[in-house]
Order: structure tokens, then sequence, then C-alpha cells
């Protein structure tokens, strides 16, 4: 049988976030101004952060995906991290943008990173919809950050609990019945 779940009220609503997601964009569109990017989404979270972001991004960009997994709960801090999708294009000598839904206890973008920084980019710089500090395990500098949530489990826009609510326009907390 499936879980319950009762969702919470909206932390982040819908306008907020593509409010944001649109300074994002100019931002990152003044930073690279005359450069070429390349903005890699971590599947499946920062699918709809992803899309906000580009269309407020006025530069040569380019887009590239990568899915990632890391290893059950028990192992998480150890830091083993699956590749489940690579990039389809190299990143050799350009500026690339890893497009995160949340970092939690950065785990999964330390290994991201140390493993795209290993293919030589002329840059690399990582945006986040969402930042947990509290659950930080890892010291992470983020480049751009959408908002910061405190300790609770966030589903929406994008973001899942056993793949659903990825479709909520907004962002909300969950907690199982
Ligand atoms: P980290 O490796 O602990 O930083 O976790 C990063 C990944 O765990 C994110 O990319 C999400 O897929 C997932 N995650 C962490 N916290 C949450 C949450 O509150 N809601 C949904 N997914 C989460
Ligand atoms: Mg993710």
């Amino acid at each position: 049988m499936s879980k319950e779940y009762a969702i919470g009220d909206v932390i982040i609503s819908r306008s907020e976030i593509e409010k944001r997601a649109e300074e994002i964009g100019r931002r990152i569109s003044e930073d690279f101004a005359g450069e070429e990017v390349t903005l890699i989404g971590i599947l499946r979270g920062a699918v709809m952060w992803m899309s906000q972001i580009l269309k407020s991004v006025d530069l040569d960009a380019r887009v590239d995906f990568m899915a990632v997994s890391s290893y059950g709960a028990a192992t998480k801090s150890s830091g083993i991290v699956k590749i489940n999708k690579d990039l389809d294009d190299s990143i050799v000598g350009k500026n690339a943008i890893i497009v995160e839904d949340i970092v939690d206890s950065g785990v999964t973008l330390n290994y991201l990173k140390e493993y795209l920084l290993g293919m030589n980019p002329k840059s690399l710089r990582i945006c986040s919809l969402l930042d947990k500090p509290s659950g930080r395990k890892i010291p992470m500098d983020l480049d751009y950050v959408g908002f910061e949530v405190g300790d609770v489990f966030i589903v929406g826009y994008g973001l899942d609990v056993n793949q659903r609510f990825r479709n909520l326009p907004y962002i909300t907390s969950v907690t199982e019945k």
C-alpha cells in the first residue's frame, strides 16, 4: 500500500520563487556577461527551478543534465554517490553552473563538485533553489541560493517524497500520516 502524507502550509509561494529565479538569472547574466555558460541540472528535483532560471539567463547558454543518487541514510555521510546519468557534452574550459534543488548534508554536491572540477572547466559555480544549513555535514559555499529553509522535509517545485508532489508549484513541508 502506498503511504499517506500530510502536506503543510505554503512555505514559499510560486510567485516568490519565480521572482527569485528572475533575480538569480539576471545575476548570472551579469556575472558571465559576454561569456558562454552551461547550466547543469541535477535530475530530477532541479527540473522546475532550472527551467525557471533559464528564462532569465540572457547569455550564450547551454543546458545539460546529470542524475545522481546517494546511498541510503545510514551511509549518507560516507559520501558515496552514484552517477546514474553523466553529462552529454564536455565542460573542459567552459563556465559551468550546477543547478540543484536543495543542499542538505552537502554530500551529493561535494561529490559532484569534485567530479566536475576533475573535468577542468573554466569555472564552476553552484545554484540551489533551497539551502537547509541545519543538515550540513560538509561545509559548502553556494554561489546562488533561492531560499533558506529550516529543519523540515520539503516537497514541491520539483522536490519529492517517494517521487510524489514534484508538481506542486510551491514549496511546502510534508509529514507521514
Ligand atoms: P545532501 O546530499 O544531503 O545535501 O542531499 C541532497 C539531496 O537530497 C537533494 O538533491 C534532494 O534530492 C534530497 N533532499 C534533501 N533534503 C530534502 C528535502 O527536504 N526534501 C526533498 N528532498 C531532499
Ligand atoms: Mg536532488
